[in-house]
């Protein structure tokens, strides 16, 4: 039977490069795709003086297509300055594999989504984020879309898993429909405090339970 992959994404689906996860990352993206509920999770280590990219690592719950992407960019992106590493765009990924199936194109633009959005947490942590715009329910909720629901691998507001969100005096406390005992409670009230607390004018961010 013919493949519909080329031989180098067959390579990199089979040996990807840069599987797992860094201690104390500088930099943490978990992304999903709409179009097939898969996930996948990228971490940084950045040198502060230089703003390079030293180490990278990914992990994917996704298809092969995805996985070959997720190990072409860390590769292409390790060494890069995280302002380079902004500009890896998915199809640049995609021609370094010798191209992808059509019908998996957005396998390859989560795993680039991903690598920028790590990047931007690792900004924003850093205060490097320029345009200091107030955090308003509509800003809370963009950055609520990279917190993925684990029960479905998409992100909490398309899964309607946050309930309410309410902004007053640097306080921001966002409500889930999740029980406290619930196995995925913590991690999930963990990934929206890793979204919000950087935030420049936010002080402290509350995650209630189900009632
Ligand atoms: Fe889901 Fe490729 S089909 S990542």
């Amino acid at each position: 039977m013919s493949s519909p992959y080329s031989d180098k994404v067959i390579e990199y689906f089979q040996n990807p490069k840069n599987v797992g996860e860094i201690e104390n990352p500088d930099g943490i993206a978990k992304e999903g795709s709409p179009a097939c509920g898969d996930m996948v999770q990228l971490h940084l280590k950045v040198n502060e003086d230089t703003q390079e990219i030293e180490d990278i690592k990914f992990r994917s719950y996704g298809c092969a297509s995805n996985i070959a992407t997720g190990s072409i960019i860390t590769e292409m992106a390790k060494g890069r300055s995280i302002d380079e590493a902004k500009e890896i765009t998915w199809q640049q990924a995609a021609d370094e594999l010798g191209g992808l199936p059509a019908v998996k194109n957005h396998c390859s633009v989560l795993a680039v989504d991903a690598l920028k959005e790590a990047i931007r947490d690792y900004e924003e942590k850093h205060g490097l984020v320029e345009e200091q715009v107030p955090t308003t329910i509509e800003v809370a909720k963009e950055r609520l879309k990279h917190v993925m629901n684990p029960i479905h691998g998409l992100d909490v507001l398309k899964t309607n898993l946050v309930e309410d969100i309410e902004i007053e005096d640097k306080v921001i406390t966002v409500t889930v429909d999740l029980a406290e005992d619930h196995q995925f409670a913590s991690a999930v009230k963990e990934d929206i405090k890793e979204k919000l607390e950087p935030r420049w004018d936010i002080e402290e961010v509350i995650v209630k339970y189900r009632e």
